[in-house]
């Protein structure tokens, strides 16, 4: 795909069909998430797939706006190891390189015709006593992977209406040219 068109069909896909998901496709965008930057090139990112039906369950159970999930044919957990990073200004550099990272992952799947979702809204606590996560690593985010079934259900008519997802500030709005 164009790289433009990747940015353009980029989209939250919160409903999947049961397509099974090409294991050459999840190692391409796990590899783009690879060769993402990071700071001083420490890669902090760690990532976990899940395929099994019973944990992604058990995951989405935690959440409270995103129970959606639990049908969802893979969902990957991106996760940082502080340890491999430095704050600057108050800025904890992991979550960048981790949100760096999985932006990668995400436009990848879209240039492979998969579907994904930013999910920011989790139990931490739980994911992380239920993938038996060690104690220093933070869970940054997560995602659903899968194919979209091509029509809209209802979570995906009631969150894109209610998000208006496609609507984006005008450049107007978001850039200021040599001062504020
Ligand atoms: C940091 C972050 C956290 C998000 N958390 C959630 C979430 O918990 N649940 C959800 O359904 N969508 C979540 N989203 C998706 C946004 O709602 C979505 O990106 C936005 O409405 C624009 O729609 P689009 O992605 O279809 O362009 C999140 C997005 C980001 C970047």
């Amino acid at each position: 795909m164009e790289f433009s068109d990747v940015i353009k069909y980029r989209n939250s896909v919160r409903e999947y069909s049961d397509k099974a998901v090409e294991e050459d496709k999840i190692t391409y965008i796990l590899e783009c998430a690879r060769f993402a930057p990071s700071h001083m090139n420490k890669q902090s990112w760690r990532f976990i797939v899940i395929k099994n039906k019973q944990i992604i369950a058990q995951i989405a159970k935690t959440s409270l706006i995103n129970r959606w999930l639990k049908t969802v044919p893979i969902l990957i957990i991106a996760c940082a190891d502080p340890t491999l990073s430095a704050t600057r200004n108050n800025i904890d550099y992991y979550i960048i390189d981790v949100s760096i990272a999985l932006e990668h992952l995400i436009l990848a799947a879209t240039d492979v015709g998969l579907g994904t979702c930013w999910i920011g809204e989790f139990n931490e606590e739980e994911i992380k006593k239920r993938l038996e996560i060690p104690k220093r690593i933070r869970v940054i985010a997560l995602t659903p992977l899968g194919y979209s079934p091509g029509t809209k259900g209802l979570v995906e008519t009631i969150t894109t209406t209610l998000l208006r997802s496609k609507k984006r500030k005008t450049l107007n709005e978001i850039v200021h040219y040599d001062h504020w």
